[in-house]
C-alpha cells in the first residue's frame, strides 16, 4: 500500500518561536560557541546607517587626518566593504568601528586616571576587532606605550591602520592576533590556588605573541560587545580568563558593555534575549551578573557596578523585542 499524503503537515506549524519559556538548553548545548554567524547578511549595504554622533566625527577626522567629510565617508565605506570580508559582525554593518563608545562610559575618567597616575598602567582591550576604544584612550592621553590590542580576527589590525592612515611602525600598539579561549594563547587560571603563576616582572609589550604573560599585570581591561556573543558557560570561562590577567592592585578594573537584561524578578538568574536575527541567546542581568564575578574572585574582593538602558538596535522593526545596553565595570579592592 502507498500513503501518498506527505506528512507531516507544517504548514499549520506556528510562524514564530515565541514561547521563551520552552528555551532550556542543557549545559552540554550551551558549551557550543554560540551565536551563529551564518544567519548574517554578507554585505553591508545600508550606507544610511552612517551617521557618526558628532563626538565620533571628530575623533575620526582627528584620528585619520581626513577633514572633507564626503571623503571620510567614502573612505570609512572601502575600508567597511573589507572587513566585512573578514568577518560579517553586525556592528560593522552598524558602523561600530568608527565609534568611541569608551568615552561614553559614566566611569571614563577613571580608566585615563590610572593611565596618567600609576606608572606603566596596561590597558588591554580585549574583542576589539579595529581597537578604535584603544585609539580613543591613547588620543584622550592613557601612554600609548601601555596599551595592548587583542581579537581573534588579525585582519582586523590591518584594516585599523587603513582607516587611521597608519603603520605598524607610526603607529606601534602590540595587537595579538587569537582565540582568547585557546589556552597556548591565554592558559587559564584558578585564582583561587594559593601557587600564583604569575611571573612578577611585567613583560615588555611589543614582545607579546600571547595574551599568557600579562596575567596578572593588566590595570585596566576592556571587553566590549564580546560576552554577548558566547552561551553561559563561555561567558563564564571568559570572565575568569579576564579575571586572571587583572593586577592585584586595588582599583584596577575589568570594563565594558554589551547586550543583556535588565534587573527584573524573573532575571535575577540571568535569562534569554532576542539576538538580532531573532535567536534567543544567554543573557545576563545586573544580579545574575554580580554574582559570576564575586564567584570568581570572592565576595568582597571587587565592587561591581552595572547600567542597564534600552538599546535600539539599527536593524530593528517597530514593535520588535526590547533590547538592552549593560555597562558595567569590576573594581578590584
Ligand atoms: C561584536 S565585535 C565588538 C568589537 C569592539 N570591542 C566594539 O566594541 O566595537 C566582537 C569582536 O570580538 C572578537 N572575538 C570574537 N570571538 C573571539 C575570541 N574567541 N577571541 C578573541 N576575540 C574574539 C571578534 O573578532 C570581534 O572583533
Amino acid at each position: 500500500m502507498t500513503i501518498a499524503v506527505p506528512s507531516p503537515i507544517h504548514e499549520n506549524y506556528p510562524k514564530k518561536a515565541t514561547a521563551v519559556s520552552l528555551y532550556s538548553p542543557t549545559p552540554d548545548d550551551l558549551a557550543v560557541p554560540s551565536p551563529i554567524h551564518e544567519n548574517y547578511p554578507k554585505k553591508a549595504t545600508a550606507v544610511s546607517l552612517y551617521s557618526p554622533t558628532p563626538d565620533d566625527l571628530a575623533m575620526l577626522k582627528r584620528l585619520t587626518g581626513i577633514n572633507d567629510e564626503t571623503k571620510l565617508k567614502e573612505h570609512v565605506l572601502r575600508v567597511q566593504t573589507e572587513a566585512y570580508e573578514v568577518y560579517p559582525y553586525p556592528c560593522i554593518a552598524w558602523f561600530q568601528f568608527i565609534s568611541y563608545r569608551i568615552s561614553n562610559y559614566p566611569f571614563y575618567n577613571s580608566i585615563l586616571t590610572i593611565g596618567k597616575e600609576r606608572p606603566g598602567a596596561i590597558y588591554a582591550d580585549l574583542g576589539c576587532c579595529f581597537g578604535n576604544d584603544g585609539r580613543r584612550v591613547i588620543a584622550d592621553g592613557y601612554p600609548m606605550e601601555n596599551v595592548v590590542l587583542s581579537d581573534l580576527q588579525g585582519g582586523f589590525a590591518e584594516l585599523a591602520h587603513k582607516l587611521y592612515q597608519t603603520t605598524p611602525d607610526t603607529y606601534p600598539v602590540p595587537f595579538l592576533a587569537g582565540d582568547i579561549f585557546d589556552p597556548t594563547f591565554l592558559s587559564p587560571q584558578n585564582l583561587t590556588s594559593k601557587k600564583s603563576s604569575r611571573n612578577l616582572k611585567p613583560p615588555v609589550l611589543k614582545d607579546l605573541k600571547t595574551l599568557s604573560p600579562l596575567r596578572g599585570h593588566v590595570s585596566i581591561i576592556h571587553a566590549a560587545w564580546l560576552f554577548h556573543l558566547f552561551g553561559e558557560l563561555k561567558q563564564r570561562q571568559l570572565a575568569s580568563l579576564l579575571a586572571s590577567l587583572l593586577s592585584p592592585l586595588p582599583g584596577s578594573m575589568i570594563v565594558g558593555s554589551h547586550l543583556d537584561l535588565p534587573d527584573t524578578e524573573g532575571n535575577k538568574k540571568g535569562g534569554f534575549r532576542w539576538s538580532d536575527k531573532e535567536m534567543m541567546v544567554f543573557a545576563h542581568s545586573p544580579t545574575s551578573w554580580r554574582a559570576l564575578w564575586e564567584d570568581i574572585f570572592g565576595t568582597g574582593k571587587v565592587r561591581i557596578e552595572s547600567w542597564v538602558g534600552q538599546w535600539k538596535s539599527p536593524w530593528a522593526t517597530s514593535g520588535g523585542p526590547e533590547r538592552y545596553l549593560h555597562t558595567w565595570k569590576v573594581t578590584r579592592l
